[in-house]
């Protein structure tokens, strides 16, 4: 797969760590960065993977902040963009199935690598479902692209 991978200054270590990983599994992974220390706004690197997923020119992206909330918050301000911030590989597994999630996000001051690198591959290897599921995920576009739902009102 070819993937997006962003992060923030909190993040630079684990960020290089998963990127390594992905590549050891015969993923292309593109960095945004940063690749610094210094403080950096999460949001710029949210932003840029979030347009490449969006755009299509990546299959998915990987975010990394300290809570993982900042910048999965970013990347759900795109169109198109389901982010799920999770500290598990249950949650991320399901997230693919049931909800379509095109980013997986996690804190590096939450949760330690092996359970990111766990993460990543249970997110990786799931596929998105449909069937029931779909009628919830466009309500969800709806929503995005309304800032309405018309079966809110009819309940
Ligand atoms: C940076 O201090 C921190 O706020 C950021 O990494 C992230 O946790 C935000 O959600």
């Amino acid at each position: 797969m070819k993937l997006a991978i962003g992060n923030d200054h909190v993040a630079v270590d684990m960020k290089k760590e998963i990127k390594e990983y992905l590549e050891s599994k015969g993923h292309e992974v593109i960095d945004v960065g940063t690749n610094s220390t210094e403080r950096f706004n999460y949001p710029v690197s949210g932003y840029k993977v979030a347009r490449m997923v969006a755009d299509h020119e990546v299959d998915g992206g990987v975010l990394i902040c300290g809570t993982g909330v900042g910048i999965s918050l970013s990347a759900n301000k795109v169109h198109g963009i389901r982010a799920c911030v999770c500290s598990d590989p249950y949650t991320a597994k399901l997230s693919k199935q049931h909800n379509n999630t095109n980013i997986i996000a996690f804190g590096a001051r939450v949760i330690g690598i092996e359970t990111a690198k766990m993460i990543v591959d249970e997110w990786l290897n799931a596929s998105y479902e449909g069937g029931r599921h779909q009628i919830r995920v466009d309500m969800i576009k709806e929503i995005e692209e309304t800032q309405d739902l018309k079966a809110a009102h009819e309940e």
